[in-house]
């Protein structure tokens, strides 16, 4: 049988992403651990220990090493830098150059991400993104802080993740903290972000007078299709490419070394008259993951395609699967690569790949109950086990190439 060899450009980073609040454990001082205590998570899940990645990272990142990974994108806890308003952390900053230093001694090229999304107590106190007119303020006074402090480890700096998808759940569905439900104060928010975002791409810049850092966002981005090519479901499409993936991307278009592409998810748009908002996701595929999201390879070639007019390098800095069983995970990395691949075949500048996630972690609202992970965690015995998964991963990290 004749085998069929896909080719990664040379120096194509390979990866997983993790957060710090998913993987850390002993964060007690952000707007999460309150909603946390107040009951909020589906599966009663407290974030307390978790995966304890905040001691275990140099196991962590030996097991990312063995995996042949060359590459690892984290976050930094902003409840951990400024506990009070105004007050910085100097032990925290250490703490996170030692684990920058942890990477480079196993030559995992680190990927920070500035916020992802949980907000120290005093700042949610303060009005949250929402009611605190300083916000921007507060958040990129945070944001040079760590820029400043850790310059000289970092070459790759994400500014937020994924804004739509955390304006979306935060300030307008409001199913996560602090639960507002309006689509006015979701703008409000989501232009803050996106503010907050053009002033730290100078900040950072500003600390590297060689030019040599790259600054951008994680931006999820979703393949919308028109169901059956009808003429008001291509409207909608138009629309929800628009303001869903375009948006954010568009408004900083002069502010970003490269898109950070984040991606999960497929939509069929059928039009419903009646409740717009039923509108979406009409899937016929029913192959789905343990999020009941569904898996569909193709959609992260069109997400890619459609960011080359942007003419920038593209990092896929996260897409992977809740599967308990590890029975999906490895077929679902090698087609997504697959599609990956016909993209940078098609022109589509990528140049690495972060799978989420390597270690199974908190998943916001579903709690500990959902696995994402390369590596299997005992939450009991804080016990890692590769997942056979991993290791088909592993090898197409090890020969940069994909083999099917
Ligand atoms: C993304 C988030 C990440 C993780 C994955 C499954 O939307 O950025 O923290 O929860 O989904």
């Amino acid at each position: 049988m004749s085998q069929k060899i896909l080719k990664f450009p040379e120096g194509f980073f390979w990866g997983s992403a993790a957060s710090a609040y998913q993987v850390e454990g002993g964060i007690y001082n952000n707007d999460w651990a309150d909603f946390c205590r107040a009951g909020k998570i589906n599966d009663g899940s407290m974030c307390q220990l978790g995966p304890d990645h905040y001691h275990l990272y140099e196991k962590d990142f030996d097991i990312a090493e063995n995996l042949n990974q060359n590459a690892h994108r984290f976050s930094i806890e902003w409840s951990r830098i400024e506990p009070r308003e105004g007050h910085f952390d100097k032990k925290e900053i250490e703490h996170y150059r030692k684990v920058l230093r942890a990477l480079k001694k196993r030559g995992l090229e680190p990927f920070v991400t500035i916020y992802h999304w949980p907000v120290p107590k005093w700042f949610a106190k303060k009005g949250h993104w929402h009611g605190n007119r300083d916000a921007v303020k507060d958040f990129t006074r945070y944001g040079e802080y760590v820029a400043r402090e850790l310059c000289n480890e970092v070459k790759y700096w994400v500014t937020i993740n994924e804004p739509a998808i955390y304006t979306l759940n935060s300030f307008f569905t409001g199913v996560w903290p602090p639960e507002k439900k309006s689509i006015f104060t979701a703008k409000k928010v989501y232009d803050k972000l996106i503010k907050s975002h053009k002033i730290l791409y100078e900040l950072i810049h500003g600390y590297y007078p060689s030019g040599k850092v790259e600054v951008g966002v994680a931006k999820n981005n979703t393949y919308f299709e028109a169901y059956q090519n009808k003429w008001m479901n291509k409207a909608v499409k138009k629309w929800a490419d628009h303001f869903w993936n375009q948006y954010f991307l568009e408004e900083i278009r002069r502010y970003q070394d490269f898109i950070g592409l984040n991606h999960y998810f497929h939509n069929r748009i059928k039009f419903n008259w009646l409740r717009p908002s039923k509108s979406f996701n009409q899937n016929e595929n029913k192959e789905t993951t343990d999020m009941g999201w569904e898996i569909y390879p193709p959609a992260i070639y069109h997400c890619l395609k459609d960011l080359k007019k942007y003419n920038l390098p593209v990092y896929i800095f996260e897409n992977g699967l809740a599967d308990a069983e590890d029975k999906k995970r490895a077929d679902y990395i090698r087609n997504y690569l697959r599609y990956v691949h016909r993209a940078i075949q098609e022109g589509v500048d990528v140049r690495g790949y972060f799978y989420w996630s390597l270690l199974d972690n908190f998943e916001w609202k579903e709690g500990y109950s959902k696995r994402f992970g390369l590596v299997d965690i005992n939450y009991r015995t804080l016990e890692r086990h590769i997942r056979p998964s991993a290791k088909v991963y592993a090898k197409i990290c090890r020969q940069n190439q994909l083999v099917l």
